[in-house]
């Protein structure tokens, strides 16, 4: 029987000792020595007896015994095997994203018999660790200086047009006029997308926010930042929105046009915009009520969801507006000034006046 190691696992080491982690089916062992070995013996597909034939007899009993073990673990895979076969088209459809974008899918990805809580299990788990450790706020605050915004009425004036219009009239923009942008208009923008709902009360046990974009578990992670390229009334650089009190708070840094493009994995268009809007994940807040992996995913689904509310807004707003995630994300975090172990940068939009 020929056999080699299954490639849908990775190696990592915890707490001093090798741990395979087989992310296809949720399962994951330590490796001894001896085991660790046999993988490397086993990186191409090999005959186990002719393998372990110049062995002495008592070794040989005992390593065909770790053999046996790990072929029952599945990090042995049985070439023509259904295990074999699985890997094959896993490995064919996944190749050009590479391990680790295999591996997040697949150990963030739910099995039939996973667990979920109910309600109530849920709602207890919460109670349990609401007096120790409550849960973050959903506003955060830099403690920088302050840069005061307009005060606003109940809505933006954006016409008559209704949501239909606006969803079929939404489009993509990468051409921007050389007008600024009215620190109104993106003063509405930043309440909107990042203030909390004037309409709708903090409520219940976890003192849940509601802002005008749904989040999984009502956490919202997501934080604004801002970059003033020409916005009227405010000096150009990077800003933080403080969603709780309307304010911006300067940053520092100020980019170019060049640096703006380069920020954004060379699209020029990001440093034609007036202003962009840049979105960054506080993980602790979603970690906060789901201590799973899969969380990750809810992180970068709620950004998903509060650009569709952005590319509305502005589209209502008649302005021109456009979504990249593709970032040079190392840049953005040095200009924001935030730990990518903790505060993940996720996306930017552009928005600015159309040209004439
Ligand atoms: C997650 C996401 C990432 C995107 N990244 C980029 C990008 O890096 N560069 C770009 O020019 N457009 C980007 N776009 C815009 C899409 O190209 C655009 O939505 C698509 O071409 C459809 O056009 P429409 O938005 O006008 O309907 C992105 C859109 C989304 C939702």
């Amino acid at each position: 029987m020929r056999v080699k190691v299954a490639e849908h696992a990775t190696l990592f080491y915890d707490r001093g000792s090798l741990v395979w982690d087989d992310y296809l089916h949720h399962r994951q062992y330590r490796i001894s020595e001896t085991a660790e070995l046999l993988c490397r013996k086993f990186s191409q597909f090999t005959e186990i007896d002719e393998l372990l034939a110049p062995l002495a007899d008592p070794e040989r009993v005992a390593v065909r015994g770790v053999v046996d073990e790990l072929l029952a673990a599945g990090v042995l895979v049985v070439e023509g095997s259904t295990e074999h076969r699985t890997e094959r088209a896993l490995l064919a459809a996944w190749s050009s994203w590479g391990a680790g974008a295999r591996h997040f899918h697949f150990a963030s990805r739910t099995l039939s018999d996973d667990d979920y809580q109910d309600a109530d299990e849920h709602d207890a788990a919460l109670d349990s660790k609401l007096v120790d450790f409550p849960p973050p706020s959903p506003f955060a605050r830099r403690g920088v200086a302050e840069v005061g915004l307009p005060e606003l009425g109940a809505a933006p004036d954006w016409g008559d047009r209704g949501l239909f219009e606006v969803l079929l009239d939404r489009r993509t923009t990468r051409e921007f006029g050389a007008e600024p942008l009215g620190v109104v208009e993106l003063a509405h923008l930043l309440a909107i997308l990042g203030g909390a709902s004037p309409t709708r009360q903090r409520i219940g046990r976890t003192g849940t926010v509601f802002k005008t974009t749904p989040s999984g578990g009502g956490r919202h992670p997501i934080e604004l930042y801002v970059h003033a390229t020409r916005v009227d009334g405010l000096d150009p650089g990077w800003y933080h929105y403080d969603g709780r009190n309307h304010v911006l708070e300067p940053l520092g840094a100020v980019w170019g046009r060049a640096e703006l493009a380069r920020g954004a994995g060379d699209q020029d268009w990001i440093g034609e915009a007036a202003a962009v809007i840049t979105y960054t994940g506080l993980l602790e807040r979603t970690r906060w009520r789901y201590d799973t992996p899969r969380a990750y995913r809810v992180v970068q689904l709620d950004v998903g969801h509060l650009s569709q509310t952005a590319y509305l807004v502005a589209t209502a707003m008649g302005l021109g507006v456009g979504f990249t995630a593709a970032l040079r994300d190392e840049l953005v975090e040095r200009a924001l000034g935030c730990d990518p172990t903790e505060e993940v940068v996720l996306g930017m939009t552009a928005i600015g006046p159309l040209p004439l």
